[in-house]
C-alpha cells in the first residue's frame, strides 16, 4: 500500500502515470567466488540474500587529471588497502582506470580485505563531450568503455560500473548530453549481456544540481527495459554537519520514494562546518534505507580541493599521513553498522515516465541515439585490447558516430545470435568463447541449475 501511495506522490511531482512494476528475483549467491558477488534486485543491492549497503570511499590519488590508475600499481594499492581496512569501508570507487593494465593483484588484495570496487568506465581521454556530445559518442569511445568492462567484469569484487560522471552539470545546455549518457548506459548493459558476462550493475553518477536532479533521475529510469539503468547515483554535498531535515535529505528521501531502482550517493562529505560524518548515521537508519543503499565519502587522498583524509607525500610513497578526519570517518562507520534485515526495500522495480522538456531540461525526445554502426561488432566479437590512458582519446575521433535514433527496445539482448554462425570464439582464453554467439536460453538455465546445485552442495 505504501508503495502505491508513494508512486502517486511521484506521479504528481512529475506529472506522470504509474508504471507497471516488474518483479525481480535475486540471483543465487555465487559461492565459488572469492567474495560473494553483489547483485541488484528491486531497489536494493544484495550480497547473496543479504541486503548490501555501500559503505565506501572515493579513491583516486592524484585526482582524475593525474591519469594514474591506482589499481594498476601494487605498491600504491597495497599501501592504501591497509588504510581502507583501518577505516572499515566495504567499497571504493575509482574514477580513472587503465584498461590496458593488469589488475589481478590489487583486485585480489581488495577481495582479501572484503572490499568491492565501483569502476568509472570513462576517463578524461575516453569520454563524452557534455556540450558537443554527438561527435564524442563514437566507436572509438565505446571500444574503450567495453574494454574496461572486459578487464573488470572478471573480478568477483567488481560491484558496479558507472556509465558517466557529472556529464550533465549546472549548465542547462549540458542536459542535452543526457540522451548520450543514457545511450552509453544501454550499450554497456547490452554489451555485458551479449558477452554472457555476470550481470554487473550499470548506472550513472550525477552531479547534484537542484534544477535538473529529478528530471535526470527520472530520465535514467524511463523507457523500455533495455534503456533503463540498473541504479542511479548522485554526488551530494548538502549535509554540512547538520541533520536530516536541515540538509534537505528528508526531501531527497521523499522525492525518491517509489523511484523504482536502487539509488546511492556516489559522493558525499561536505566540508563546511567541519566534518563529523554524522550523515552515516542517517544513511544507515530507517529514515533512508528504504530508498538509499549507502554511499561513498569523497574522498581518500588530500588533493587541492581539500576533501581528502590522508596526505600522500608523493605518488610512490609507501606510507601516508592520516588527517584528523580519518579517525572521525572510521569512528562514524564503526558506530553505525549496516542495519540488519531488508531495510524496507521495494522488491519490484518499475520504470517511470520520461520528464518533459522545459527551461531546465532541454531533452525534447525520448528516443536515444542508435549505437554507432562500427561498435555493433563488439557485441559479438568483444572489444579487443583497450587503449589504456594513452593516445589521442576519443572525443575528436571524427568518425564512427551514431547515424540516427534507435528503436526503443533495440538494445535488448535475446540470446539469439545477431548474425553469422559464430565459431572461433573471442580467442582471449578466458573461457568466454562463443558465448556471444550461442542461444543463451539453455545456457542461462544450465548455469542457474549448476549454481543452485552448487549452493545446495555447499550449504550442506
Ligand atoms: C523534490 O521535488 C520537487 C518537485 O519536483 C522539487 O521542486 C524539489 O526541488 C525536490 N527536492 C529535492 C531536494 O530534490
Amino acid at each position: 500500500m505504501r508503495s502505491a501511495a508513494l508512486v502517486s506522490v511521484l506521479a504528481t511531482v512529475v506529472g506522470l502515470g504509474t508504471a507497471k512494476p516488474t518483479a525481480t528475483v535475486p540471483e543465487p549467491p555465487s559461492k565459488r567466488a572469492s567474495m560473494p558477488t553483489v547483485t541488484v534486485s528491486g531497489n536494493a543491492f544484495w550480497q547473496g540474500d543479504k541486503r548490501f549497503y555501500i559503505r565506501g570511499i572515493d579513491y583516486q590519488p592524484g585526482g582524475s587529471s593525474a591519469m594514474a590508475d591506482p589499481l594498476a600499481d601494487t605498491t600504491v594499492c597495497k599501501r592504501d588497502i591497509a588504510e581502507f581496512k583501518k577505516l572499515g569501508v566495504n567499497t571504493i570507487r575509482v574514477y580513472t582506470v587503465d584498461n590496458s593494465a593488469n589488475h589481478d593483484e590489487c583486485m585480489k588484495e581488495l577481495a582479501d580485505a572484503g572490499i568491492y570496487v565501483v569502476i568509472d568506465a570513462n576517463n578524461p581521454l575516453y569520454s563524452l563531450n557534455r556540450l558537443d556530445p554527438a561527435p564524442s559518442y563514437n566507436t572509438k569511445y565505446l571500444q574503450s568503455i567495453f574494454a574496461t568492462i572486459d578487464e573488470f567484469v572478471k573480478y568477483d569484487n567488481t560491484l558496479a560500473f558507472f556509465s558517466g560522471n557529472e556529464v550533465i552539470n549546472e549548465n542547462v545546455k549540458s542536459t542535452r548530453a543526457a540522451r548520450y549518457v543514457k545511450a552509453v548506459t544501454r550499450d554497456m548493459r547490452s554489451y555485458i549481456k551479449s558477452r554472457g558476462y555476470r550481470a554487473v550493475p550499470v548506472g550513472y553518477s550525477a552531479a547534484d544540481v537542484a534544477q535538473n536532479r529529478m528530471q535526470l533521475a527520472h530520465y535514467m529510469n524511463c523507457g523500455t527495459e533495455d534503456e533503463r539503468s540498473d541504479f542511479f547515483a548522485f554526488n551530494d554535498y548538502s549535509w554540512c554537519n547538520s541533520n536530516f531535515k536541515e540538509s534537505g535529505w528528508d526531501q531527497k528521501v521523499k522525492n525518491f520514494t517509489g523511484y523504482g531502482i536502487a539509488i546511492f550517493l556516489s559522493e558525499y562529505g561536505c566540508t563546511t562546518n567541519g566534518r563529523d560524518f554524522d550523515e552515516i548515521a542517517a544513511l544507515m537508519s530507517e529514515e533512508m534505507t528504504s530508498v538509499y543503499s549507502g554511499g561513498l565519502m569523497y574522498e581518500y587522498s588530500l588533493e587541492d580541493n581539500g576533501f581528502g583524509i590522508v596526505k600522500i607525500p608523493d605518488s610512490k610513497s609507501s606510507t601516508v599521513k592520516e588527517e584528523k578526519e580519518f579517525s572521525k570517518l572510521a569512528k562514524a562507520l564503526k558506530k553505525n553498522p549496516a542495519p540488519e534485515g531488508d531495510g524496507g526495500f521495494t522488491s519490484t522495480t518499475a520504470s517511470v515516465a520520461c520528464p518533459t522538456k522545459d527551461s531546465n531540461w532541454l531533452v525534447d525526445s525520448t528516443l536515444l541515439p542508435a549505437i554507432p554502426e562500427g561498435a555493433k561488432k563488439f557485441m559479438k566479437d568483444g572489444a579487443g585490447s583497450g587503449p589504456g590512458l594513452k593516445g589521442d582519446g576519443s572525443q575528436n575521433a571524427g568518425e564512427g558516430t551514431s547515424t540516427g535514433d534507435a528503436t526503443p527496445g533495440s538494445g535488448k539482448v535475446t540470446g539469439v545470435p545477431s548474425s553469422g554462425s559464430g565459431g572461433g570464439g573471442d580467442g582471449d582464453g578466458d573461457g568466454e568463447e562463443n558465448v556471444g554467439n550461442v542461444d543463451k536460453a539453455p545456457f542461462v538455465l544450465t548455469g542457474l541449475v549448476a549454481a543452485l546445485t552448487l549452493v545446495g552442495t555447499l550449504v550442506l
